[in-house]
C-alpha cells in the first residue's frame, strides 16, 4: 500500500469498458453500464478510507449523446436510479458530491436529482465527489472563457490580468487540487475529450481491466504506479534520483 505521502490527492477515473464487457456476455450493453456500478461503490469506498481528497468519475461526455438513443435512454435512466439507492450511504460517509458538466443537456428529472444530491451533501466534510456528466474537456475551457470574456466586458477584469490563476477559477473543478493521477480502464490510452486543462501533470496510468471488472487490486496498481513516479513538474530529478539513473 502506499505511504500517505505518495497517495494522489485528486484521482480521476474514464470508466471505459462496460460495452465491451457486456458483448463479451452475449448481454446488451446497458448491462454493462448497470455492473460499472460495483467498481464506482469500491473506488469511493477505498478513497474514502485512505483519505484521498477528490475523486472525478467520467461517467458521460459531450460526444456520448452521439450514441443511439436507447443507450443513451438507458444510462440516463441508470444514473437517476443509481443516485437515489446510493445518495444516502454517500451523505453517511460524508462524501461532497458535485456534478461537472453542460447541465442544461440533462433531463429536468435528472438536472432535479443532481441539485438535491449537491445541495444535501454541500457541508460534508469528507472526500470530494465530481461526476463528470455531459462533461467534455473542450467545453469546460471553452464556459470558462466566456465567463472571463463577460468579466472583461463588464470591467470587473482587466485583459491584462488573464492569467492562469485567474482563469482556472472559471473551470469546473475551480478550488480542487490539480488531478494527479488519470486512470483510464478498458485498455485505451486516449484523453478522449476528459480533463484537458486539469490533467497537464497527471500521472497517467492505463489499465486494460474493463471497467465492471476493475477491482481492488486493479486500484492497488494504479496507486502502485503512482507512487513509484518521480514527479518533476518541469524541474531536473532530486539528486538521489538523479544518481540512481
Ligand atoms: C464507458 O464504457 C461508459 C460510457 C462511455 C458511458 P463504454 O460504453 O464506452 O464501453 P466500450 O468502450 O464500448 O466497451
Ligand atoms: C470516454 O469513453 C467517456 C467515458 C468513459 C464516459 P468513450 O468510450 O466515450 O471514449 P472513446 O469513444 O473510446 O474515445
Ligand atoms: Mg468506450
Amino acid at each position: 500500500m502506499a505511504a500517505l505521502d505518495l497517495l494522489p490527492r485528486h484521482i480521476a477515473i474514464t470508466m471505459d469498458g462496460n460495452g465491451r464487457w457486456a458483448a463479451a456476455r452475449g448481454l446488451p450493453r446497458s448491462a454493462g453500464h448497470k455492473a460499472g456500478l460495483a467498481p464506482v461503490r469500491m473506488c469511493i469506498e477505498v478513497c474514502s478510507q485512505r483519505g484521498v481528497e477528490a475523486l472525478t468519475l467520467f461517467a458521460f461526455s459531450s460526444e456520448n449523446w452521439r450514441r443511439p438513443a436507447d443507450e443513451v435512454g438507458s444510462l440516463m435512466g441508470l444514473f437517476i436510479e443509481a443516485l437515489d439507492r446510493e445518495i444516502d450511504e454517500l451523505h453517511q460517509k460524508s462524501v461532497r458530491m458535485r456534478f461537472i458538466g453542460e447541465r442544461r443537456t440533462l433531463s429536468v428529472r435528472l438536472q432535479a436529482r443532481i441539485a438535491a444530491a449537491e445541495a444535501r451533501t454541500a457541508a460534508n466534510g469528507g472526500l470530494k465527489l465530481q461526476v463528470a456528466m455531459s462533461y467534455g474537456g473542450r467545453w469546460d475551457i471553452v464556459q470558462a472563457a466566456q465567463k472571463v470574456a463577460r468579466d472583461c466586458a463588464s470591467g470587473r477584469l482587466r485583459a491584462e490580468d488573464v492569467n492562469e490563476e485567474a482563469f482556472a477559477a472559471h473551470l469546473s473543478l475551480a478550488g480542487l487540487p490539480e488531478a494527479d493521477l488519470l486512470i483510464r480502464t478498458g485498455g485505451e490510452q486516449r484523453i478522449s475529450n476528459f480533463l484537458l486543462w486539469d490533467l497537464a501533470y497527471a500521472e497517467l496510468h492505463f489499465s486494460p481491466r474493463l471497467w465492471p471488472d476493475f477491482t481492488l487490486a486493479d486500484l492497488e496498481d494504479a496507486l502502485a504506479y503512482f507512487a513509484g513516479r518521480e514527479r518533476r513538474f518541469g524541474r531536473v530529478a532530486a539528486p538521489r534520483a538523479a544518481a540512481k539513473a
